[in-house]
């Protein structure tokens, strides 16, 4: 149970990021470049990513515990930067466990935002999901889309090499052309109508450069980062009891599972400037 009355109960705190490892960085920066003045708090759980092959009920034990650690640590509002955890963790976060834990804190995912961006930008209303094994099983996007936009025909596919290309640093390699044409093929065989892929996955952005190259020409990719971010803001608009809840020193601080070495590094490249992380136990 999370001491509601921590230190100062209603002190503000950073915004907390979450994801299984590196991929909510790229939810994180564009966070960054539309709210600079925020602070915020990365959890990367590198040690026991990826989470896309796990089941619902360790996806939805991991996330937990991770979401209390960012409000133990001051966080209000925490952003499941996660498309699995989204998918696997955060309605049940949100209805059964947040009443009991703080209903003044709140826990938000990027399934919604991505599905409520997507009905603007398909032409053809025909949208292909590429994510991992948890995220397409859980059939998250196709009811929230059907929910949305019931016009619109969604093809999903799992692509279960792409995070550990990236976890892997193989996301340049001739192995990661190999996987994400083949992977790619299989979705436009499978609707070649499709003029929208929604990029599933945090990781996956760090792909782009050979999803691009393979993607048929005309086709609009979507990564997340700016559409979450520019979805916190306007929650932000919409809810000023959280915004006076969130601090504001501009700051960034990492937390990682695993090695804070490895983490810095890659958190580096991806980030484009140097970051020190602190490693946490869950
Ligand atoms: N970045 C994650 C996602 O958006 C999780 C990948 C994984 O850990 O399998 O789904």
């Amino acid at each position: 149970m999370i001491a509601h009355n921590t230190s100062l109960p209603s002190q503000p705190g950073p915004i907390g990021v979450f994801d299984s490892g590196y991929g909510g960085l790229t939810v994180l920066k564009s966070l960054q470049e539309a709210l600079p003045q925020c602070d915020y708090l990365y959890l990367g759980d590198n040690a026991r990513a990826p989470y896309g092959p796990r089941s619902f009920d360790l996806v939805y034990e991991f996330t937990l515990q991770a979401v209390r650690r960012l409000f133990e640590r001051g966080c209000h509002l925490v952003i499941l930067a996660c498309n699995t955890a989204s998918a696997k963790a955060l309605r049940s976060i949100q209805q059964r466990d947040l009443p009991g834990i703080d209903p003044d804190r709140r826990v938000l995912g990027v399934i919604r935002p991505t599905v409520e961006a997507v009905g603007s930008i398909t032409r053809s209303g025909h949208v292909g999901i590429l994510g991992t094994v948890g995220t397409v099983t859980s059939q998250s996007y196709d009811i929230e889309i059907a929910h949305l936009h019931p016009h619109i025909k969604v093809s999903s596919h799992a692509c279960p090499m792409w995070v550990p290309l990236v976890e892997c640093c193989e996301a340049d390699s001739d192995g990661a052309n190999y996987f994400v044409a083949k992977d790619l093929s299989t979705l436009m065989q499978s609707d070649p109508l499709i003029d929208t892929i929604i990029l599933g996955c945090t990781h996956y952005p760090l792909l782009l450069p050979k999803i691009a190259k393979y993607a048929p020409e005309g086709v609009t990719l979507l990564s997340q980062g700016h559409i979450v971010a520019d979805s916190l803001a306007d929650y932000l608009h919409r809810h000023p009891e959280m915004e006076a809840r969130l601090s504001r020193g501009g700051s960034s601080q990492y937390l990682t599972t695993d090695d804070t070495a490895k983490f810095n590094d890659l958190a580096t490249l991806f980030l484009g400037h140097s970051v020190s992380s602190q490693h946490e136990v869950l």
